[in-house]
């Protein structure tokens, strides 16, 4: 995610509560550690308090100077304590001030914005692992910094298209199969992997309390968006937490905690695996249920057909425009059961091609000893399982691999 994407959204938020005048926002870098903090912030209403996080944000930033002492921080330990103490007081200054200055990048901010190089999501999740057993968690301005959690850029391109694309694939018929999961359950779901709510609003929309999770900040955007428009009666009862799916903790549990969508087949190894799958199985209550679901591998098709592009779906946007989504398989590999794909995105005005993006995305995929295996070794004990989502059998006709489980404690 781009810094003038997560400012001109921080603004945004800031504006629409009417507090802050809107502004140009300036093309180049911004100290995005605290930008970035601000995207998930839902108490961004409150300007005061999200300023005052702002400032320690920056002091938390200073901080990670001697809790990295090694590599890449060497050369910002090595400023002076004068120098230091300018950086405080700019900081100080600006988080009165609240946005960032109309003329180029000073050199506290270039200092910053380091995190560019180094990306910023890495710095995150180290920061926070070290944070956590260091410092005293009780302190209210650090409470809020181990909250959050780590976003990543992924399906950068195919957030923008995800909705049009699936809507197009008639084929796909999940909703109505986690729909009914929760409202039998009576709510509050948790979904882990809610990418742009495609589940999750349907759900908010049939009057359920819905939690969404999700690591990839441009999917987290589009929810926003749509949230945004929906009715306040759905906005209400929708939460949306940016975190990993391999460890993050709401310190609550559920009915009902819901993978849809093959969200497992973005983590690549058994220990990956497990941990999402024991991360799940913490959020769910007692007599509760986890629900999620994968594809059963066509095998003998895997190896088939790399590097040819296949359309996939096409959808109008608005008269006159036309989408289409092709997808070219890129590599398999047999061994750690995984392969990479390229979706390839063309848009037409008019009958002429007028934009192209590519995305490329890695999937694995499992067999069904394999998912059995995992749920050993996660605590999870499968109550139902099914080929489809019409409830068929899981058998060899099968093309999905849908499970509910329960916690082996419960
Ligand atoms: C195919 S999409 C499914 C989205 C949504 N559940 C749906 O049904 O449309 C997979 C989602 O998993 C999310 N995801 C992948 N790895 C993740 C991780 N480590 N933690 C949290 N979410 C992750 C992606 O960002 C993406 O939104």
């Amino acid at each position: 995610m781009s810094p003038e994407g997560d400012t001109a959204w921080t603004l945004t938020t800031l504006r629409s509560v009417g507090r802050v005048e809107p502004v140009d926002v300036p093309k180049r870098r911004f100290p995005e550690i605290c930008w970035q903090q601000l995207l998930f912030d839902d108490a961004a209403s409150n300007l005061a308090s999200a300023l005052g996080r702002v400032f320690y944000a920056h002091r938390f930033f200073l901080f990670l100077d001697r809790l990295f002492p090694a590599g890449w921080l060497r050369d910002r330990r090595a400023r002076s304590k004068e120098e230091e103490r300018e950086l405080q007081e700019a900081i100080a200054r600006k988080s009165h001030v609240g946005l960032p200055p109309a003329r180029g990048p000073s050199r506290w901010e270039q200092r910053l914005c380091l995190t560019k190089s180094i990306r910023i999501e890495t710095l995150q999740h180290r920061c926070f692992k070290r944070l956590r057993t260091k410092v005293n968690p009780a302190a209210p301005a650090i409470k809020y910094l181990l909250t959050m959690q780590p976003t990543v850029d992924s399906y950068r391109i195919s957030a923008k298209y995800y909705d049009g694309a699936y809507a197009a694939m008639k084929d796909l018929v999940d909703t109505g199969f986690y729909c009914e999961l929760a409202r039998q359950s009576g709510g509050p779901v948790l979904e882990i992997g809610c990418g742009t709510g495609r589940i999750l609003l349907p759900t908010a929309r049939e009057g359920i309390e819905i939690h969404g999770v999700d690591n990839s900040a441009p999917m987290l955007a589009i929810l926003k968006e749509s949230l945004a428009r929906d009715q306040p009666g759905v906005r209400d009862r929708v939460s949306i937490h940016a975190g990993d799916m391999r460890d993050f903790r709401l310190g609550r549990r559920f009915p009902l905690v819901t993978i849809p969508f093959r969200p497992m087949q973005h983590m690549y190894t058994v220990a990956d695996q497990v941990r999402a799958l024991t991360t799940a199985a913490t959020h769910v209550q007692n007599g509760g249920i986890l629900a999620f679901d994968v594809f059963y591998p066509k095998f003998e098709r895997l190896p088939l057909g790399i590097g040819e592009e296949q359309l996939e779906a096409e959808w109008s946007p608005e008269p006159g425009t036309v989408v289409r989504r092709f997808c070219r398989r890129d590599s398999f590999d047999k061994i750690r059961q995984s392969f990479t794909i390229t979706f390839i995105f063309r848009v037409y005005r008019d009958g002429q091609l007028t934009c192209e993006e590519q995305e490329t995305l890695s999937m694995s995929y499992y067999t069904y000893p394999h998912l059995r295996a995992l749920f050993l070794l996660a605590g999870l004990r499968p109550i139902a399982e099914y080929g489809s989502f019409a409830k068929t059998p899981l058998d060899k006709d099968s093309e999905e691999m849908i499970f509910l489980l329960r916690c082996s404690r419960s």
